[in-house]
């Protein structure tokens, strides 16, 4: 177990903001844990529990405590003639789950390689990309009620899974914390090339696990900025869900709108459009303003080139958002979870 105080968070969100937590707390094991939960002390502050920090945007410095769970490990925790089940402890990075699986052959989350953060958030976040997301896969989850203390199990069904969405999103679902992440994989493989990118790059016979997780790793270190090297958090809007008529009557102003139909959605249909593509017919595409920025690579990043504050990168979404109402009359939803 690691307890720090007034510890900096430079190095647990990968905008690098160099904010402040009162308290960070790693644990090893689930009784680690379980010690701070029931600490009175801990239990009378405000708590985040994160994983990489992918996905966060802090404005300011955080008066509580930040825990993060060290408990990592893939195992295979069942095996049919054509499935295996994989137990996947919540710090485990994402992309090694991805590489562990695809160097074994076995199938469905080669689409995800390449994604930052870890097991636990994954599920949390339900990642998706190339026509993929990882609540596909995902069997169950177990978690930890942090008030109770209360351990169980949730389905997939339970999960409530949706684009960028889960259960663990939503008010209640915030209260339960992810220990470990179960995955249905395929031991066969069946390539999902939805994606017109991923089609003409891999019209080939013969195709592996590999071959498509490596192919999508390429497309994406071609197209996004590398948080190592450009503090971001990915995508930092979700690509905005709209309705038919709203399609027909932004094409007949823009034809080249791109609009795909959404997932799972029924009667009317709706549609997902592309945010990139929104905030780049903006003009923000490459836009500076001091250390925030958006990616000259593609208009849906947000960057911070050294120096910027949380604050700076919200006040540029916020003008990125109010000149898409603008011009589309469609709002755009932040990804990223803002910490205020
Ligand atoms: N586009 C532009 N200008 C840009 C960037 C994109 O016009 O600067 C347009 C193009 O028409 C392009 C379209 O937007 O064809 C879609 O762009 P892209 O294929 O890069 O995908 P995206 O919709 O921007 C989503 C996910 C990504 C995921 C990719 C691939 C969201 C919010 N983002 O991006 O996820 O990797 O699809 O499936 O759904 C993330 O969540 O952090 C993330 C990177």
């Amino acid at each position: 177990m690691r307890i720090e105080k007034n510890f900096s968070l430079k190095d647990h969100n990968t905008f690098h903001l160099p904010v402040r937590t009162r308290w960070f707390m790693e644990y090893d094991n689930e009784d680690e844990l379980g010690r701070i939960l029931r600490d009175e002390y801990f239990q009378e502050l405000r708590s985040l529990h994160i994983g990489a920090g992918s996905n966060l945007l802090f404005v300011a410095d955080f008066n509580g405590i930040i825990v993060h769970s060290r408990i990592r490990g893939i195992r295979v925790a069942r095996e049919t003639d054509t499935e295996v089940i994989l137990r996947i402890g919540a710090a485990e990075p994402w992309d090694d789950v991805v590489r562990y699986a695809v160097s074994r052959g076995w199938g469905g989350i080669e689409n995800l390689s390449h994604i930052p953060g870890e097991a636990g958030a994954a599920a949390v976040q339900n990642i998706g990309a190339y026509g993929v997301e990882a609540g596909e896969r995902i069997d169950s989850v177990a978690a930890i009620h942090l008030q109770t203390g209360e351990r169980r199990r949730f389905t997939a069904a339970e999960c409530a899974f949706g684009y960028r969405q889960s259960f663990f999103k939503t008010p209640a679902g915030r209260d339960w914390l992810i220990l470990s992440v179960r995955l249905r994989l395929s031991r066969t493989f069946v390539p999902r090339l939805d994606y017109a990118e991923l089609r003409t790059a891999l019209a080939m016979p013969g195709l592996t696990a590999v071959q498509v997780a490596d192919t999508v790793e390429a497309i994406r270190r071609s197209k996004l900025p590398d948080p190592a090297v450009l503090g971001n958090a990915g995508s930092f809007f979700h690509n905005p869900v709209v309705d038919g008529e709203t399609v027909e009557r932004l094409r007949r102003l823009h034809p080249g709108l791109p609009a795909h139909p959404a997932a799972g959605d029924d009667t009317p249909a709706n549609f997902k459009l592309s945010a990139g593509w929104l905030i780049d017919a903006c003009g923000w595409k490459g836009h500076r303003e001091g250390d925030a920025g958006v990616s000259p690579r593609h208009a849906l990043v947000l960057v911070n080139y050294g120096e910027a504050t949380g604050r700076d990168i919200l006040h540029l979404a916020r003008r990125i958002q109010d000149s898409v109402q603008e011009r589309f009359g469609v709002q755009l939803r932040p990804e990223p979870v803002v910490i205020l």
